[in-house]
């Protein structure tokens, strides 16, 4: 695997196309690997990043104490037989004009208003310059997606976004970087969040949607989470369901001994 760190080095690349980018913040779990592992048995070539890009977290949120394992995730996207991982300089970051999202105003947009700007900022760099012909996302990040294919598509940029399905713990926790922050016995508790929404999912065949939200929400508060946000709404779009909607969302963001969690589930009905 070639390790590029600088934007000159990338741009001599001559990548063998179709090629697939798949960009991370690093400290490697199956969840990343999925999205590589994929781009290899799809993709002529395959070029991975790591940056903790600054833009994307709030002030008092955990860039500075975000997990870093280079030399891990080096090893891991070696044995995945990675052909590049691009290592961006901290400079990356600056300089660049703040790109404003469409959807950004629910779901983790709330509590984290400038979240998205960021990861749609520093994603926005990375297309331009890298000029995939695909990029993938996990759909554990279900808003990111979607957001970045909003975009995608009103620019023309052309890069295909793909969305690839989220990858679990064997409790059913949602693989995470933040999941370290967590014991494991903590980890396997976690698990009751993906249950609760699959049991959201169940109810919605005969429930009212305010109904599932209130006993889901009681079932996580007496489990001992505190709820950011747990909605049932569109997936297209992320508002209201109305009789158009074809596909739905839930999608829920706790906290967890401080640690924030996030999950969701589609229905196509
Ligand atoms: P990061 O959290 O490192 O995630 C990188 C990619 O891995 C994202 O597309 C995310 O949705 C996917 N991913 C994470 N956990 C997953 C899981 N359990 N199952 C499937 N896919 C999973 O998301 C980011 O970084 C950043 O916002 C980034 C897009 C790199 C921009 O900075």
């Amino acid at each position: 695997m070639q390790i590029i760190k600088s934007c000159s080095a990338l741009n001599s690349i001559n990548f063998q196309k179709p090629f697939a980018f798949v960009p991370t913040m690093g400290n490697l779990h199956e969840g990343h690997l999925s999205l590589v592992k994929f781009a290899k048995e799809n993709y002529s070539e395959v070029i991975t990043s790591i940056f903790v890009n600054p833009l994307q977290f709030g002030k008092n949120e955990d860039f500075a104490s975000y997990p870093k394992t280079l030399d891990k995730d080096i090893q891991l996207l070696e044995d995945l037989d990675c052909n590049y991982l691009f290592l961006p300089e901290p400079n990356f970051a600056e300089n660049l004009e703040v790109i404003k999202p469409n959807f950004s105003d629910v779901l983790c947009g709330l509590s984290r208003p400038t979240h998205f700007d960021g990861v749609l900022t520093i994603i926005d760099k990375f297309l331009r310059l890298i000029k995939p012909n695909a990029c993938l996302f996990g759909l554990k990040d279900y808003q990111q997606q979607l957001i970045i294919k909003d975009y995608v598509n009103k620019k023309k940029l052309r890069t295909e976004i793909i969305s690839l399905p989220i990858v679990r713990e064997n409790s059913g926790l949602a693989m995470s970087s933040r999941n370290n922050y967590l014991s494991k016995d903590d980890r396997e508790h976690c698990g009751i969040i993906y249950s609760c929404i699959q049991n959201a999912a169940e109810s919605l065949k005969t429930s009212p949607v305010k109904i599932v939200i209130e006993k889901a929400t009681d079932f996580l508060e007496n489990a001992g989470f505190e709820i950011d946000y747990l909605e049932v709404i569109d997936a297209n779009n992320l508002s209201l369901i109305t009789k158009k909607t074809n596909k739905i969302l839930i999608a829920v963001a706790v906290i967890y001994k401080k640690v924030r969690l996030i999950d969701n589930i589609i229905v196509s009905l």
